[in-house]
């Protein structure tokens, strides 16, 4: 059976208070699709305006510190971002897998301490070029979800992956329709030797230059269960076509 599908924006360090009529024209017609899930990931210090401004739509973070509370100065815990108004997060994002130097490890960590307070989460895996390239993304994104998948499913909130290789991030490429079955067929069997037939319920994201031209073709692939969009998720000019195509999919 398919899933809904969830379309999430990742504003990464874009948005400023100006920018909450966007975020208010996204929400606003959103409401036309209820067939389809609609969130947007923004800086941790706008989601209490954004979530004040947009009740009832689903404002998340983009990063989490795995510890509670403690000395980890600049960072920001689950239980704040829950506070400040935030209903999900991304982790492990490969622009902090990497600038951060976050390990899979950290990943696990950072999903675990969000998922026990509530938050949804989406846990972002994927390759680098030269990984595709040689032949090894699939060993890769398995070895990240080895590492990086929360221990159980038992919690209330949801788990989502995104699967968002590196090279298409930003750059206009994308994997061909078949790459991106391959590899999401690949995750959803990881996720049911995982979690039994629960892992038939987390949904798979594709990320990585979703586009209004592209995304119908996207989220015609079996086992494409949403979109993380970057870019495409600044302007609700760019981002509606997206969830509009997502909710014509879904028939
Ligand atoms: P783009 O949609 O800008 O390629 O970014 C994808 C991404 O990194 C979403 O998390």
């Amino acid at each position: 059976m398919a899933l809904k599908k969830l379309v999430a924006g990742n504003w990464k360090m874009h948005g400023l208070s100006a920018d909450l009529d966007e975020i208010r024209e996204i929400a606003a017609a959103s409401r036309a699709y209820p067939a389809v899930d609609v969130a947007l990931c923004v800086p941790a210090i706008l989601i209490e305006r954004a979530a004040r401004a947009v009740p009832g739509f689903a404002i998340g973070g983009q990063d989490v510190h795995f510890a509670a509370r403690g000395a980890h100065t600049g960072c920001t815990s689950a239980e704040m971002l829950l506070d400040a108004g935030a209903s999900l997060t991304i982790v492990g994002h490969s622009e902090r897998r990497d600038a951060q130097r976050e390990s899979d490890a950290d990943v696990k960590a950072k999903a675990e301490s969000a998922l026990a307070v509530g938050l949804n989460v989406i846990l972002c895996v994927g390759e680098s070029l030269a990984v595709r390239e040689t032949g090894g993304a699939m060993h890769t994104v398995g070895a990240q979800l080895d590492g990086s998948l929360p221990d159980s499913l038992e919690a209330e909130a949801e788990l989502a992956i995104a699967y968002e290789p590196i090279w298409a991030i930003g750059t206009g490429k994308i994997p061909t329709p078949t790459e991106i079955g391959e590899m999401h067929a690949s995750i959803r069997s990881r996720l049911v030797e995982r979690y039994g037939a629960d892992g038939r319920g987390v949904r798979i994201l594709y990320g990585g230059s979703v586009k209004a031209s592209n995304a119908a073709e996207i989220f015609g692939i079996a086992d494409v269960d949403g979109a993380l969009v970057g870019g495409a998720s600044l302007k609700a000019a760019d981002f509606l076509p997206i969830v509009a195509a997502a909710a014509a999919v879904e028939g």
